[in-house]
């Protein structure tokens, strides 16, 4: 190397493969060799070999390094080796605290934690309503009775909606998870919700997070079968979350139930997760009764369904950023279903309004205008006139678009609108018109 040329520094966070409750966290200047050397090291069995879980690169290394140590000394197994305590949460801290550290440069390699046993896509039955135009009978009926209750949400599509709010929201709240969050001590028993709060409650500034597990369902995140409650208030060293949970006599998890009911109405603030489909419109009531700011999962007919309808009539409910297309099944296999963000926190500047297409009645294609047997104009695939006055019916898709932020009001607080074409019932629609100015 030419004295000229200065050296590369690195982080690394390294594992031994037989132990996975630890890893180290160092320093270097060559990562290929530190494996190695990691490797070559006597009295190491071939099986237990060691493997970079996180390189990256940083300006000034022993920096980094005395930062990680002063900000998770609490996670250090002795107080002299930078050996730390690990688990898929407390990875995800290190790994946050080192990108946002001001010396960092780029990441070099991350591994990712991917659910084993992902092997194939199982489509779901779930309708588009829109492109089947199902008859009003069918939709919420069967949706409604369907056991369509065991999507589990992935953090990735958790991650992606909060960060479009500001994170100020939740600075000093309590934030409650109610729908079979449980928490255990590995990702793989732990809600995505569960986790994406536990990992981010230094960052987001919470004061408080309860979530709930429900004992009578599935037990997919192996949480055994009574309900309980877990709360984490404040800055918490408490590694096994067992002692972080309560179990009170008869408490079943239910989000009504009594416990849970009180939880809501006199701890949270901010209410997150994604219920179970076929309870979304009790769990819906709940919720609105109880006043409480949320960010929730659910199907995407219900903007056009009487439990929603008011709210976005009256602005105080919207979409929220994202559709949620893929979850994960009890098998932990990717499926596919219909789910989008509904919230009460106010959703600006909504890339989803690129979906919306406003132009005069004439030039919308004639097979995305007709008109039902009362005269009212029905348009689809987001169509919407822009210099018709009347009402006109429109899918949940253009709610779902933002097209109550364009200058259109639903126009009154029916159920929903069910045009007939030739004296059959045809689709589920909501009536919206132009707001004169
Ligand atoms: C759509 S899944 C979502 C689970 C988890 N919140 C997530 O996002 O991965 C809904 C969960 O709620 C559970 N559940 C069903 N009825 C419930 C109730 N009354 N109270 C709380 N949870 C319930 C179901 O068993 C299911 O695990």
């Amino acid at each position: 190397m030419k004295s000229t040329e200065k050296e590369k520094q690195y982080i690394y966070i390294v594992q031994a493969l037989l132990e996975p409750s630890k890893c180290k966290i160092g320093i270097t200047k060559n990562l290929e060799k530190r494996l190695k050397s990691y490797n070559n090291m006597t009295g190491v069995s071939k099986e237990n070999s060691y493997e970079y879980l996180y390189t990256c690169e940083v300006k000034d290394m022993k920096q980094v390094e005395k930062d990680i140590k002063q900000k998770f000394y609490k996670y250090r197994e002795y107080k002299d080796k930078e050996i730390y305590f690990h688990n898929p949460l407390l990875f995800g801290d290190y790994v946050d605290f080192i990108k946002e550290h001001n010396m960092f440069i780029e990441e070099i390699f991350i591994k990712k934690v991917v659910p084993k046993q992902i092997t194939k896509i199982v489509k779901k039955t779930t309708p588009t309503l829109e492109e089947r135009g199902i008859t009003p009978k069918d939709i919420m009926q069967t949706a409604q009775k369907a056991d369509d209750d065991e999507f589990y949400t992935r953090y990735e599509d958790i991650e992606k909606e909060i960060e479009m709010y500001d994170k100020r929201i939740w600075k000093d709240k309590c934030v409650f998870c109610n729908c079979d969050d449980a928490v255990g001590n590995d990702e793989r028993n732990t809600s995505a919700f569960a986790s994406y709060f536990l990992r981010n409650f230094d960052r987001l500034k919470l004061k408080t997070l309860i979530c709930t597990h429900y004992g009578d369902g599935l037990d997919i995140f192996h949480q055994g079968g009574k309900g309980y409650v877990f709360t984490r208030y404040g800055f918490s060293d408490i590694e096994d979350y067992e002692k972080l949970k309560v179990y009170p006599k008869k408490y079943t998890g239910s989000f009504d139930d009594p416990i849970s009911l009180k939880i809501l109405n006199e701890e949270a603030d901010i209410v997150c997760t994604n219920p179970p489909f076929s309870k979304s419109i009790e769990y819906w009531n709940i919720l609105i009764e109880s006043k409480k700011k949320f960010l929730i999962i659910s199907n995407i007919a219900n903007p056009i369904t009487k439990a929603y309808i008011p709210y976005f009539k009256n602005n105080q409910v919207w979409a929220g950023y994202h559709s949620v297309d893929v979850f994960l099944n009890p098998k932990w296999e990717i499926t596919e279903s219909a789910g989008h963000w509904y919230t009460n926190f106010r959703v600006k500047d909504r890339p989803k309004y690129k979906n919306l297409k406003i132009i005069p009645l004439k030039k919308i294609p004639e097979k995305y205008k007709r008109y039902d047997d009362k005269k009212i104009l029905l348009v689809d695939k987001c169509y919407i006139p822009s210099d018709y006055k009347k009402p006109f019916a429109v899918s949940n898709r253009s709610i779902l678009n933002g097209v109550l932020e364009k200058g259109y009001e639903i126009i009154d607080n029916n159920p929903s609108y069910i045009a007939q074409i030739n004296g059959k019932e045809k689709f589920r629609r909501v009536l919206i018109q132009k707001i004169e100015k």
